[in-house]
């Protein structure tokens, strides 16, 4: 794929969703196959602490994505004042419990309660989130792990829009642990020349319109303005932030202005987000086959 843009044509929206729902299709046909050779289909359980709208919706997401391929679900929902040894000894129980595939404690987590600590309890092989420090250090020393799941949708999505990445500078704005360092690390794999950018880059606008491929990740509604963007460069949008004037979801990229440089672009709502949710089915799927197999 060429990164050059003829005249002043609007950039190509990728649609998460369309691709998800593919994904999701081809999904559903291998779990009915699984779940009959095996006796009993892949279970995730998800922890939901406490009732923040955005954990709670995102949940929902979750719930309705294992419905659709024959993912067993269940959510466990706590109050925001269970202690951390309590809900140590929840996940304890669940890594007994050989019913259960995958493990997923829905984050942000009530600040009495240390989250490294609740991640690092859950066993490695039902750490659908590959948040696990074991999963972390496999990606980076490219052993065999899981993939946490925004990063490895970031790449499908890259991949689907027939975007070369060999080659291309890519930059990333954010160095979490969530989306920024993996996605940069999954990129590097893919021999991108990858800059991370972050809240004390310097001359930021500098760096980020040199990239062929811009991931935003900062969390700030429309960071990302057109005098950022490279003519013809790829944009991901990985923001999930609500517009203070509108109460509606956006992302970190000013859209409207920045479709009109960029070559592809995803948007805020689905864009990235059904990806997440796409990758977490095959990271169950995966965790499954793991436990089935052994
Ligand atoms: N909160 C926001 N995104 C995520 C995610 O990918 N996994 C978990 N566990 N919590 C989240």
């Amino acid at each position: 794929m060429y990164f050059v843009k003829v005249g002043d044509k609007m950039a190509v929206v990728v649609s998460g969703k369309t691709l998800a729902s593919q994904i999701k299709g081809n999904l559903t046909i291998k779990i009915a196959s699984l779940t009959k050779k095996y006796g009993r289909a892949p279970h995730l359980v998800v922890i939901l602490i406490g009732d923040d709208p955005g954990s709670v919706s995102y949940v929902k997401g979750k719930e309705k994505a294992c419905l659709e391929v024959g993912i067993k679900n269940t959510t466990i929902r706590k109050a925001p004042d269970i202690s951390e040894a309590q809900l140590l000894q929840l996940i304890t129980t669940l890594n007994e419990d050989t019913t259960v595939d995958g493990i997923l404690v829905q984050l942000p987590l009530p600040k009495h309660i240390a989250a490294d600590k609740v991640i690092a309890a859950i066993r490695i092989d039902k750490d659908v989130d590959g948040f696990h420090p074991h999963n972390v250090a496999a990606l980076y020393l490219k052993q065999q792990g899981i993939i946490s799941c925004t990063p490895k949708g970031i790449i499908a999505l890259l991949d689907y829009m027939g975007c070369e990445i060999e080659g291309k500078n890519a930059c990333v704005i954010g160095r979490s642990n969530i989306v920024g360092m993996p996605v940069a690390k999954l990129l590097l794999d893919r021999n991108a020349t990858v800059t991370i950018a972050h809240s004390r880059t310097k001359n930021l606008a500098a760096i980020t319109s040199q990239a062929d491929i811009l991931v935003a990740a900062v969390g700030k509604p429309r960071f990302v303005t057109a005098d950022m963007v490279k003519e013809g460069a790829v944009v991901i949008d990985v923001g999930v932030n609500r517009d203070l004037n509108t109460g509606k979801l956006c992302g970190d990229v000013d859209f409207i202005e920045v479709e009109k440089k960029a070559s592809y672009i995803t948007k805020v709502p689905g864009g990235v987000g059904p990806m997440t949710i796409c990758c977490l089915m095959e990271n169950t799927l995966e965790c499954y086959l793991k436990h089935m197999e052994d």
